[in-house]
């Protein structure tokens, strides 16, 4: 198999829409940057990559992946600060897309090339890469399954695509999220710690019945007892109680997140106590009764560090402490925004600049 950057075909194109874009107005996943990368796996092996203006895909309707769901995918950031362009732990990005490939019966892709046509594609479309302090490029990687075939079984062909889109925050404002104990995003033995297209698909319409009632987002339970908060569909949960973070232990039904351990790893190299364990809704919501809890946020490569204002709980909302005054989010916000930026010592190698 060819896994060096000379065998990807390289197409620019001849109309950039980059001078269309309002880069202070940035609707999240909506405006994409000019290039993508394309591979196809076919008689069990990655061909034909190549670089080449974003554009429309054509397909069979009997493409399996519209049918059966066979399609995984990643979310990482690139960022700039003049000339610099830096990645944060896309290896880790692409380690974790092939976990979700081996539970969904897909190929692993070639980590090494990708990563090389990942930098070329970026360098390609580095106009795109904003240069302030709170937008990025988002990256979507994503895999599926091309095999025309209403059968089921794996797909025998895959086509794997990275595009990128200019965005600001995923949120705009504090969340309010609520706790939910009847639908179910994950159970034991599952998909949920894959990166699935249908994990996302499955969240819909309970999210939407709670956007009804008034809140952002869902804080999801295990599937057993509803006893157990798991995470947030977008995004893994933190809470800070009794100057603790603690955070739900990856049990195989939660995505294992990026920025849920970078913020893991920063925390603890300040000194703070972390607990990675399974978190009661009783616990929390004594926590918040007690005015113990003092911190609640999401983490996630979209969401970056987002605050959750109030959480509800069969109908009661509990407010949180004002943001303003959650010191270890916002300094771990804080302190992420400029390691991804260079502006602070990567002690842990997670920065790739270029
Ligand atoms: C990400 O954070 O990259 C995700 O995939 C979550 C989605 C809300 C965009």
């Amino acid at each position: 198999m060819a896994t060096d950057i000379s065998s990807i075909k390289i197409t620019k194109t001849a109309n950039s829409r980059l001078n269309e874009v309002d880069f202070e107005n940035i609707p999240f996943g909506k405006v994409f940057s000019d290039h993508m990368f394309t591979m196809d796996y076919v008689n069990g092996e990655w061909s034909n990559f190549e670089i080449k203006p974003f554009q429309d895909l054509h397909f069979s309707p009997a493409m399996s992946s519209l049918h059966y769901g066979q399609s995984i995918f990643e979310g990482m950031k690139a960022y700039r600060k003049g000339e610099n362009i830096y990645t944060f732990r896309a290896k880790d990005n692409f380690d974790r897309l092939n976990k979700s490939a081996n539970r969904m019966c897909m190929p692993n892709i070639p980590n090494e090339l990708v990563m090389d046509a990942l930098e070329q594609l970026l360098k390609i479309d580095e106009k795109w890469i904003p240069d302030n302090d709170s937008n990025s490029l988002y990256i979507r990687p994503f895999m599926f399954a091309t095999d025309e075939y209403v059968g089921i079984r794996p797909s025998e062909t895959y086509k794997f695509i990275i595009f990128g889109c200019p965005v600001g925050s995923y949120y705009t404002e504090p969340l309010k999220v609520k706790i939910e104990s009847h639908f179910t995003r994950a159970a034991n033995g599952g998909v949920g710690e894959a990166k699935a297209a249908g994990n996302y698909a499955a969240s819909l319409y309970p999210a939407k019945l709670a956007k009804e009632e008034g809140y952002h987002q869902l804080l999801w339970t295990d599937s057993k007892e509803h006893k157990y908060i798991e995470e947030s569909g977008t995004m893994n949960v933190m809470f800070v109680i009794d100057g603790k973070l603690i955070t739900p232990d990856l049990s195989g039904t939660i995505l294992p997140g990026i920025t849920r351990k970078s913020v893991l790893e920063i925390v603890k190299s300040w000194g703070i106590e972390v607990e990675e364990r399974k978190i009661e809704v009783t616990e929390i919501l004594e926590a918040m009764e007690n005015g113990k809890l003092e911190e609640a946020f999401g983490a996630g490569t979209a969401a970056t560090i987002a605050q959750i204002h109030t959480i509800g709980h069969e109908g009661k909302n509990y407010v949180l402490p004002e943001i303003a005054d959650r010191k270890i989010s916002n300094k771990v916000l804080n302190f992420l925004n400029r390691i991804k930026r260079g502006q602070e010592e990567d002690k842990w190698g997670w920065i790739k600049s270029f």
